[in-house]
């Protein structure tokens, strides 16, 4: 195997040891990083007087030029070498000759590759971040639709209150927004630059750290060289975003399933986002709704493995901290995955308007107006609550709702009960009246929208951010 090392050694590695040292077969990921990196580094070096200008301009034209042939399929990364710095490094010396020994120069695998992982991560942070913006674009557009669409809101899986399914996305809505508020905090934490903290200890070389953090897009350099090259918190707190991002997918898709059963009928699933049966013909499942919420899992298995490989590790690097490439990565694809799927299913399914309102009529969502209709008249809410439970009792022997009741009938359990009582426990009366900040009422709601409308059309990149250092 090609490796950056092997002076001190009189033995060739165990081919085993090769495999599964070896770390190219994944963090191949961040080869344009890496020649990023790599670039600003030399651009440094050469600044500070550390390198001339020819042996810039020569490792520079090489760097840029594995990077084309890459792009370009001229070259391929294989897995002879140990890592993707061992490749750069040694097709650059191969392409430019013994110059190119001069470009790891006071820097060290461990704050490259520490350097590495931010940058990527901060990428995919941002695609993700575009990936739940877009998303929250789809539900502002269901919500804007529906703000008179009725249905039942519910606790503890029993019909509670009426809502709208403008109210009900707006939750989903909700989350999604905490989501993209963490991503950018954690944005914020991680734009710090680790290189030229060296192996753990900074280097002798006079680096301008400023300089190369601020070419790299940093706000500035990392202010302890032990905790740059051992620092994955930004890793781990990524996944805890994702892990939240996953959760509200997950608990949405759960939803999803449970409208589109044949029990519920809220909403059909368009056929582009369902599955059959191999032996039922009749099944349309709602596989990828299932699938999300399966692979939830392992997202939090990645925090939870990633959390794991840190938790007794001594300062400063420790090869343990390789394991944070593979798990992170599938954790990204993931969610991104989850991410475009969900938006497709949402955006293209039938909400069956009808069934849901009809379904908001039945189970006494009404309840609690019917008793705040009593308070309206003098009845003091606790005793109200008492007549509308017997109200209730007597209307399921009678297997009929509160506004099927005559007026007779209703005197009889409260004399405050008159003729405009009908109006106020009707469906479109108690979601109507519900106008409080946030309130399904559909007034309110419009409000909600106008104001979520005005925070996707900003960008958070826009935004103020508090410095760290
Ligand atoms: N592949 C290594 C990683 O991902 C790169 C750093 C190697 N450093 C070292 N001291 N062996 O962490």
């Amino acid at each position: 195997m090609a490796q950056l090392w092997g002076g001190r050694f009189t033995k060739e590695t165990d081919a085993l040891v090769d495999r599964f040292n070896a770390s190219i077969s994944f963090d191949r990921r961040f080869f344009v990083q890496d020649i990023e990196g790599s670039i600003a580094h030399v651009v440094m070096l050469a600044k500070q007087g550390i390198l001339t200008k020819d042996e810039k301009d020569a490792i520079m034209k090489g760097l840029t030029g594995i990077r084309q042939d890459v792009e370009e399929g001229r070259l391929q990364i294989t897995e002879e070498y140990e890592d993707i710095h061992s490749f750069v490094e040694a097709n650059l010396i191969e392409r430019i000759g013994d110059v190119g020994k001069k470009l790891h120069t006071g820097r060290s695998r461990n704050d490259q590759v520490a350097l590495d992982m931010r940058m990527y991560i901060r990428a995919e942070l941002l695609h993700v971040d575009e990936l739940v913006k877009k998303l929250l674009g789809t539900l502002i557009e269901i919500m804007e639709k529906n703000t008179d669409t009725y249905m039942p809101g519910f606790t503890h899986m029993q019909k509670a209150q009426p809502v709208t399914l403008a109210h009900h996305i707006g939750a989903y809505f909700e989350m999604l927004k905490r989501d993209r508020s963490r991503l950018k905090d954690i944005y914020y934490r991680l734009n710090y630059c680790p290189l030229g903290a060296g192996a753990l200890a900074g280097t002798t070389y006079p680096l301008d750290r400023n300089y190369t953090a601020s070419l790299l897009g940093f706000e500035g350099p990392t202010l302890n060289s032990m905790d740059s090259v051992s620092d994955r918190d930004y890793v781990i707190e990524f996944l805890s975003a994702l892990s939240l991002v996953m959760m509200h997918l997950s608990r949405f898709c759960e939803e999803i399933i449970i409208w589109n059963s044949d029990e519920y009928r809220f909403v059909e699933i368009d056929d582009a986002y369902s599955t059959g049966s191999s032996i039922m013909p009749q099944k349309k499942n709602p596989d990828i709704a299932e699938l999300i919420r399966g692979k939830t899992g392992r997202v939090y298995g990645a925090l939870m493995s990633m959390l794991t490989v840190m938790k007794g590790l001594p300062l400063a690097y420790d090869k343990d901290i390789q394991e944070d490439k593979e798990l992170t990565f599938d954790a990204i694809d993931t969610v991104k995955d989850c991410l475009a799927l969900f938006d497709g299913m949402i955006r293209t399914a039938q909400f069956h308007k009808e069934v849901m309102e009809k379904s908001a009529m039945t189970g006494f969502t009404n309840a609690t107006d019917a008793a705040d209709y009593l308070v309206g008249r003098g009845v003091p809410f606790r005793d109200a609550h008492g007549i509308i439970g017997r109200l209730v009792l007597y209307c399921i022997d009678k297997r009929c709702g509160i506004e099927d009741l005559s007026i007779e009938e209703l005197k009889a359990i409260s004399p405050v009960f008159e003729e405009d009582v009908y109006d106020a426990v009707s469906l479109k009366t108690c979601v109507q009246k519900r106008l409080t900040t946030g309130a399904p009422g559909p007034e309110a709601m419009k409000e909600v929208i106008a104001a979520q409308k005005e925070y996707l059309a900003k960008d958070w990149q826009d935004e103020e951010h508090i410095k760290l250092y």
